[in-house]
């Protein structure tokens, strides 16, 4: 259980909210071991994903004496509601910080009538994968396939059975 408490996004959390996208993209980097993701300056996607007309909501996590260490966004479309994103600082993982974001997103979405919310981590993402399960996220609905043009994923990854097929992630 966290003692954090979950709030909704205000401007002033503009510099927490912007790191905290920031180690998103460093969860990436690490995660296919590509420095270069994400340009010179990650964190300015923040500022785009706050002009986007499809999001719904956007709460942060406040920690006594550590100030903002989670984002959690709700995008909604025609498709329905969708998680995008849910970080939380890599000094305070561990804690329900994560679990008690996603709560909070699926109150607001089952208050809004929504029938499902979807979220789409990387297959390697084991983290983020525990996590999403241990909330609920138990159905596997859509999957995204890549043709591996540049022989760019590291075939000594974990692969993944599926329907009797073998997936490298
Ligand atoms: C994924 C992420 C948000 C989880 O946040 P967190 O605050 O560490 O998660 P919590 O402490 O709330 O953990 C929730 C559950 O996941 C499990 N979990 C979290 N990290 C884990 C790990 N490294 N190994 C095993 N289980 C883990 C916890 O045991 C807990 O399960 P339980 O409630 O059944 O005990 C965080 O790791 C993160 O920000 N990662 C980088 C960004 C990212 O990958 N986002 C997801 C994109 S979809």
């Amino acid at each position: 259980m966290t003692d954090a408490v979950i709030r909704p996004y205000r401007p002033a959390d503009h510099g927490a909210g912007r790191q905290l996208w920031v180690e998103l993209i460093e969860q990436h980097r690490t995660l296919y071991d590509d420095p270069g993701y994400g340009g010179a300056d990650p964190g300015s996607a923040f500022e785009e994903y706050l002009t986007r007309l499809d999001l719904a909501g956007v709460w942060v996590a406040e920690a006594p004496g550590a100030g903002v260490v989670g984002l959690v966004g709700l995008i909604v479309s025609e498709a329905g509601g969708r998680v995008e994103p849910v970080v939380v600082a890599a000094r305070a993982r561990g804690r329900g910080i994560g679990r008690a974001l996603l709560a909070q997103v699926a109150e607001v979405a089952r208050n809004r009538g929504l029938a499902r919310l979807t979220v789409t981590p990387e297959s390697r993402n084991v983290e983020a994968l525990r996590c999403l399960h241990s909330a609920g996220y138990d159905v596997l609905s859509a999957i995204e396939l890549t043709l591996d043009l540049r022989n760019a994923f590291d075939a000594r990854q974990e692969g993944i059975d599926l329907h009797g097929l073998r997936y490298r992630s």
